[in-house]
């Protein structure tokens, strides 16, 4: 587990800030390369979201303008930063580069598949050579967390992550999806396990509750995430796929992922501030 100070020792500090489609995330390290613990504003607009987040670390860990050695910037909404916050040092470096390197500093892993499930959702293999890293970017899907706050809306009248997997809580996903086992028993299909997914949405009751949509809404999200990492790993030949982003902190969506590991023989992998895998990344560089 990476250790934490609440202050920094000695020598400077490099501050990582990630500025993602919904949340922006900053975090530290000090001169001896402990990880200060990060923080997370929601992303109103970039700038005000950079200076918020910039200001509350800051003052939260007593360090000064002149303690820092430099800012590496990334996500998104990073290049909407023209001029370098208060004359420091800045760096923009590749979101996908610090997806790939923070899962990997995350896991303790020398080889990985890196996901970053944010309001969008990226895929990145990442493997250690040397004292290098090297990241390859490998696509994504604009299914993700977006996806999940959007429909949430509009099926269940509900704004906040939180509140839709607490209401997912006694859902039932045989009200919405349709499942192998409904369609077939038999033949060439048998060798499919019958509780996978064989359409999601595919058998919307009428009698589907709140509770119902809002399992199969999580569960839409987390299964396509998972599926397509698990296609990933194939192609890499590595079993090890690290979980990072906001919604590894959505129990039911680490209910998925753990549901479809024995299944497809992968290992998912939800680090110790797996939230922060990009900002933490970007800050590693
Ligand atoms: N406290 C929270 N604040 C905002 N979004 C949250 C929170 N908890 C969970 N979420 C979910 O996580 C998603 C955002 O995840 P995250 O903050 O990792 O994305 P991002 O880095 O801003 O976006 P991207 O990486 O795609 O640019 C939201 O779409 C929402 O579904
Ligand atoms: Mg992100």
């Amino acid at each position: 587990m990476p250790e934490f100070k609440k202050k920094p020792s000695t020598g400077k500090t490099v501050l990582g800030i990630d500025v993602g489609g919904s949340t922006t995330k900053i975090v530290g390290f000090d001169g001896n390369k402990n990880l200060i613990q990060p923080q997370i504003v929601k992303a109103t607009d970039p700038v005000t979201s950079v200076y918020g987040a910039f200001g509350k670390f800051t003052v939260e860990n007593g360090i000064g303008l002149g303690d820092i050695e430099r800012v590496m910037m990334t996500g998104v909404g990073s290049a909407f930063l023209n001029s370098p916050i208060y004359n420091l040092p800045c760096e923009p470096v590749s979101e996908f580069d610090s997806i790939g390197i923070g899962g990997l500093y995350l896991s303790k892993l020398d080889e990985a598949i890196v996901v970053s499930m944010g309001t969008g959702t990226a895929i990145t293999y990442a493997k250690k050579e040397g004292d290098c890293i090297k990241t390859e970017y490998l696509g994504g899907t604009g299914v993700g967390g977006g996806t999940i706050t959007g429909l949430a809306k509009k099926l269940v009248d509900i704004d906040s992550v939180r509140h839709l997997a607490k209401l997912s809580e006694g859902g039932d996903l045989s009200k919405i999806d349709l499942r192998v086992g409904d369609i077939t028993n038999t033949g060439s299909f048998k060798k499919l396990n019958a509780d996978l997914t064989a359409s999601n949405f595919g058998k919307a009751s009428d009698m589907a509750s709140r509770s119902d949509i809002a399992l199969g809404i999580i569960n839409m999200v987390a299964e396509t995430v998972a599926m397509m990492a698990i296609f990933a790993s194939r192609q890499y030949k590595t079993k090890d796929i690290v979980l990072t982003g906001n919604l590894t902190a959505i129990d039911p969506i680490r209910g998925v992922f753990e549901n479809l590991s024995p299944v497809f023989g992968v290992n998912f992998l939800f680090p110790e501030n797996s939230q922060f895998g990009t900002v933490i990344g970007a800050a590693l560089q």
